[in-house]
């Protein structure tokens, strides 16, 4: 069985980890929290393939039920269960390291404060903390703002909420953080796009969901290698002693 392949951001904190001193083999294990974890390609597989003890919380158990089946297809028992990241079923300061990956995006952005508060408790101190923000630049939005910075997609017919922010806008989020490190990706997918044709374009507009004309909206058609975008702002982040 192939192992599965990550969005570059995965191997990123992956491969941060021992520079920041968790290193899997020395002493005690490594206890590593990821926050929306479910779905057939669960990044937490990395983690608990390389000696980590790599627990995971999802609020669907549908996609928690996907992770434990993925992981069983590569003989890999996954420590996952079904709960919300912003009451997270731990114990004060009991994981090393703890991060998401495309979940908290999922959240209303009063709920990026609850869950940031909850890695926060869980964490012990001097934790590092691994998490993500959608960039108000992406483009195309396939869905209404419905609040300040909040916007709901209709994915696959289900609305699906999602937050946005400006860059740097997220610093705010971390008073009570050192932030190690800052990364804007853009993912531009342009494979996906050159191949849309004109008529694939114009089925996309949806009035209910895109905020410009029909007109304004196949106005963008051949430019929409350079404007469809993806971006997205990670953090690392440390826990301060005595937080
Ligand atoms: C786009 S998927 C990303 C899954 C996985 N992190 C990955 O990289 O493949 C978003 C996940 O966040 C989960 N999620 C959304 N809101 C959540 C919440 N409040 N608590 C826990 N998980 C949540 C969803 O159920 C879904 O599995």
């Amino acid at each position: 069985m192939l192992s599965f392949v990550y969005p570059p951001a995965v191997y990123g904190f992956f491969a941060l980890l021992p520079q920041l001193g968790l290193v899997p083999e020395e002493g005690e294990r490594i206890r590593i929290l990821d926050l929306g974890a479910g779905g057939s390609r669960p990044p937490m597989a990395l983690f608990a393939e390389h000696g980590y003890a790599a627990i995971g919380v999802d609020i669907d158990p549908e996609r928690v039920d996907l992770a434990r089946r993925a992981g069983e297809d590569r003989a890999l028992d996954l420590n996952i269960c079904a709960g919300d990241m912003c009451a997270l079923p731990f114990q004060d300061h009991s994981f090393h390291a703890a991060y998401e990956f495309y979940s908290m995006c999922h959240l209303s952005r009063a709920d990026h404060a609850l869950a940031i508060g909850e890695m926060m408790r869980v964490l012990k101190p001097g934790g590092v903390c691994f998490l993500g923000f959608m960039g108000r630049d992406s483009w195309p939005l396939f869905g209404l703002e419905a609040g300040c910075g909040e916007i709901v997609f209709n994915e696959g017919g289900k609305d699906v909420l999602h937050s946005i922010f400006v860059e740097d806008e997220p610093d705010a989020f971390f008073s009570a953080w050192e932030i190690l490190r800052k990364e804007t990706v853009v993912q531009r997918r342009l494979h996906n796009w050159r191949v849309t044709s004109r008529e694939e374009w114009e089925a996309m507009y949806d009035p209910e969901r895109i905020a410009m004309s029909r007109e304004a909206w196949l106005e963008t058609y051949e430019e929409r290698m350079e404007r469809v975008n993806y971006t997205h702002y990670f953090y690392t982040i440390r826990r301060l002693d005595g937080s």
